[in-house]
């Protein structure tokens, strides 16, 4: 096997579309197993038909019950050993600023964005600590590095997701297990699909395709990123460097 991920078995939460797709398309083309957890098992499984069943697996998860991940986790360990990598990527998001923001969805993007990421590092870290190593890739979001307008629980998971990244990788460093966040900015995904927005706040002045996100998670995924932990990388063509759309003096 050769690539910059060879040997390695990477779980991905929400990896049957957007970036969590195209994650897995990349890691597998640098070497990786992948086994792809989704609430769509129909797109999980079409992917893995894309991908190939001696390189890629498709899982029933939901992010939310710890019991489903600790079945998902077994099931990964059975066919391809236990994961090296843990791409907590799964999310949705809700509109509403803290006056309007309906307490329901407030509890499920909750429930999804940060209670998933925590359930999802609880699975896997004990068999990490018994290999001595393992890399957790925790999605954030540029709402997890600045404010974000009328995105009051998304904000908050997102912030969330960040303390428990840095906090973790305080807890697992000792065993050989790095933890570090990504950030994204504007990328065309599926959950993007229907947003109108312009790009006139990004300085690059475009949206990322998934695959640019891809090539980071490439780079956390594998060895060459061995002294990187409790990190935030963003990957936002510039959005949150500051105000883009400042007028010239
Ligand atoms: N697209 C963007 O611009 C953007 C920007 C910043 C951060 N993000 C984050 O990146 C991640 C991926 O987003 P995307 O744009 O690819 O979205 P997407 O909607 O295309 O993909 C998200 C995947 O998560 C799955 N999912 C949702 N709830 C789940 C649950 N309870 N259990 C398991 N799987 C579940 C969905 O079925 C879907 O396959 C999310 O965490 C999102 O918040 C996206």
């Amino acid at each position: 096997m050769t690539g910059r991920v060879a040997g390695k078995t990477v779980l991905i939460s929400g990896g049957g579309r957007g970036m969590g797709a195209a994650h897995a398309r990349r890691l597998v083309s640098e070497g990786a197993r992948v086994v792809i957890g989704d609430v769509l098992v129909d797109e999980a499984e079409a992917l893995v038909a894309e991908l190939g069943p001696d390189v890629a697996m498709a899982v029933r998860l939901d992010v939310t019950d710890y019991e489903n991940w600790r079945r998902v986790v077994d099931e990964a360990t059975a066919r391809f050993g236990h994961p090296d990598v843990l791409v907590n990527n799964a999310g949705i998001f809700t509109r509403g600023d803290a006056e309007i923001a309906d307490i329901e969805e407030w509890r499920r993007t909750i429930d999804i964005d940060l209670t998933g990421v925590f359930l999802g590092t609880k699975a896997v870290i004990t068999g990490m600590k018994r290999k001595g190593a393992g890399s957790i890739i925790n999605i954030s979001s540029i709402a997890g590095l600045v404010g974000f307008k009328n995105r009051a629980a998304y904000a908050a998971a997102k912030w969330g997701v960040v303390g428990l990244t840095k906090t973790s990788a305080l807890d697992f460093g000792e065993f050989g297990i790095r933890v570090n966040a990504v950030h994204p900015g504007s990328v065309r995904t599926p959950l993007t699909a229907g947003l109108e927005r312009g790009f006139g706040q990004i300085p690059l002045g475009r949206d990322a395709a998934a695959d640019e996100v891809s090539q980071l998670i490439l780079f956390l995924a594998s060895d060459e990123s061995s002294f990187c932990t409790g990190g935030s990388f963003a990957v936002d063509g510039g959005e949150t460097a500051g105000n883009n759309l400042r007028a010239d003096a």
